[in-house]
C-alpha cells in the first residue's frame, strides 16, 4: 500500500542560488580575473538577479516556496581589504527583505566560492591568516544583517573549492596535482585549456588551504555568535554519497572515501556548527555494473543517495537541512521525477529519526555553472539570456505541489 509522505510542520520549502552565478556585472573577483585571462567562460549580466531579485521572488512565491537560500558577494561587500562598502550591505538588507515581505526565510550564506581580488592576490586561504580575514568579514555581515536573519552559512562546500582549485586545477587558481597533461574543459565547442601549475606542491597546498576553510568556519562562528548568540551557525557541505556492492574491499573503499571528502572537514567544524546544510549531486558505488541515466551534467541520475548523504551528515546530530540538490536537465524532461523521489528520500531520512528542516531546490533560476558557462541548465525558471525573459519549467510545478501538500500524497 502506499504511503502519504507528510512533512513535520512548518518545514521549509524553496530553492537556491548564489550570487557570482545570477547577479551580473561582478568585477573585482578571482573568477572574472580568470574569465579576463580566457580560462574560464565570462559572467557577464548572468541573470540580472541583482536588479530583478523581487521579480525572482516573486516568482519563487508564486511556486509555493516559504524559503529562500543564497549567497552574499563578498567582494561587493568588502572591495579593498578591511574597507566596506555600506551601499553594498544595505543592497543585501533590502534583498533580505523582500524575502521576509513575501513570508520567505532567507538562508544566507556568507561566501559561495569567489573570492575578492584583493584576497586571491595575496594567497587567499592558502595564507595562514585567511581565516582571521574571513572572520573580519563574518563579523561585519553579522552586525549590519544578524537582526534580520536567524541563520548564516559561512561558507559553501569547501571540499569542491579545494580540489577543484588545487587538485584538478579547474578552478582559479588553477593549482593541479598531477605530473601528465593539463585538462583542458569544453563548453559549447569551446575548448578552454587549463593552464594550472602542476606538479606535487598543489597536493600539499590543498591540505593547507582544508585545514586554512575549516579554521576560518570556526573563526567565524566565533565572531557571529559574539555579535549575535542566536543566530544559527553553519557550514554548506557537499557530500558525495560513496557506498559499494557485497564486497568487504569494496566497503572499505567507500568507507575511506567517505571519510577523505566528508568527514575530515566535518570532524574539524562540527562542534561549531548549530545546522548543516547538505548539497547533494551524486554517488559512487564501487562494484556497481548497472547503468544509470544521466543528467546533462553526465552524473548518474541518482536522487535516492540524497538519504544516504543525510546519513553521513547525521553522524554528527546536529539539525540538517538540504541547501541544494537538483538536475541539470534543459529539455525538463527528468526534474519533475528527480525532485520526487529526492523529496521521498529526505522523507525516508525523517522516518528513520535523522532532523531535517528544510529543502532547497539548486537552483531557482538557470545560472552560471563556473567552468561550463551557461549551457547547464539547473533552473526551476528557466532564462533566455539575450532577452532576460523568466519561463517557469512545468516541473516547478510539481514541486509546487509537494510543497503545497508539505509533502508528497500518494493518492494525489
Ligand atoms: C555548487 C553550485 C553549482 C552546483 C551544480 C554545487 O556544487 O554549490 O554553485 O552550480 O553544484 O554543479
Amino acid at each position: 500500500m502506499k504511503r502519504d509522505m507528510r512533512f513535520p510542520d512548518g518545514f521549509y520549502w524553496g530553492a537556491s542560488t548564489a550570487s557570482y552565478q545570477v547577479e551580473g556585472n561582478i568585477f573585482t573577483t578571482d573568477w572574472a580575473k580568470a574569465a579576463e585571462e580566457g580560462r574560464v567562460p565570462k559572467a557577464g549580466r548572468a541573470c540580472d538577479h541583482y536588479n530583478r531579485y523581487e521579480e525572482d521572488f516573486d516568482i519563487a512565491k508564486k511556486l509555493g516556496h516559504n524559503a529562500h537560500r543564497f549567497s552574499l558577494e563578498w567582494a561587493r561587500i568588502e572591495p579593498e581589504e578591511g574597507k566596506f562598502d555600506e551601499e553594498a550591505i544595505e543592497h543585501y538588507r533590502k534583498v533580505i527583505l523582500a524575502l521576509k515581505k513575501r513570508d520567505m526565510k532567507p538562508y544566507v550564506t556568507l561566501w559561495h566560492f569567489t573570492l575578492p581580488l584583493w584576497f586571491s592576490e595575496r594567497g587567499g586561504f592558502e595564507q595562514k591568516d585567511s581565516p582571521k580575514i574571513f572572520a573580519r568579514y563574518a563579523r561585519y555581515v553579522a552586525e549590519k544583517l544578524g537582526d534580520e536573519i536567524l541563520g548564516i552559512s559561512t561558507m559553501n562546500e569547501p571540499n569542491v573549492f579545494g580540489s577543484n582549485g588545487w587538485l584538478r586545477g579547474s578552478w582559479p587558481p588553477f593549482k593541479r596535482f598531477a605530473l601528465t597533461d593539463a585538462i583542458s574543459i569544453t563548453n559549447s565547442g569551446r575548448t578552454f585549456e587549463s593552464q594550472a601549475q602542476k606538479g606535487l606542491t598543489p597536493f600539499f597546498l590543498y591540505l593547507k588551504v582544508m585545514k586554512n576553510l575549516a579554521k576560518a568556519h570556526n573563526s567565524a562562528y566565533d565572531a557571529i555568535k559574539k555579535v549575535n548568540s542566536a543566530i544559527d551557525v553553519s557550514v554548506v557541505k557537499h557530500v558525495i554519497y560513496f557506498h559499494a556492492n557485497w564486497n568487504p574491499f569494496n566497503k572499505l573503499k567507500a568507507g575511506i572515501a567517505n571519510y577523505c571528502w566528508t568527514h575530515i572537514f566535518m570532524g574539524r567544524t562540527y562542534k561549531k556548527c548549530d545546522s548543516i546544510g547538505l548539497n547533494y549531486y551524486f554517488h559512487k558505488k564501487f562494484g556497481d555494473t548497472a547503468l544509470y541515466e544521466k543528467t546533462d551534467m553526465d552524473w548518474d541520475i541518482y536522487p535516492e543517495g540524497i538519504k544516504g548523504s543525510l546519513e553521513l551528515l547525521w553522524k554528527y546530530r546536529i539539525p540538517l537541512f538540504v541547501s541544494e540538490a537538483g538536475i541539470a536537465d534543459e529539455r525538463d524532461i527528468y526534474r519533475a521525477s528527480y525532485i520526487e523521489k529526492q523529496v521521498e528520500a529526505v522523507w525516508e531520512a525523517l522516518q528513520d529519526g535523522i532532523d531535517v528542516r528544510g529543502h532547497m531546490y539548486w537552483s531557482l533560476l538557470d545560472n552560471y555553472e563556473w567552468a561550463l558557462g551557461y549551457e547547464k541548465r539547473f533552473g526551476l525558471v528557466a532564462i533566455n539570456y539575450d532577452t532576460l525573459e523568466r519561463t517557469i519549467r512545468p516541473s516547478a510545478h510539481l514541486y509546487k505541489r509537494i510543497i503545497e501538500n508539505n509533502g508528497i500524497l500518494k493518492g494525489s
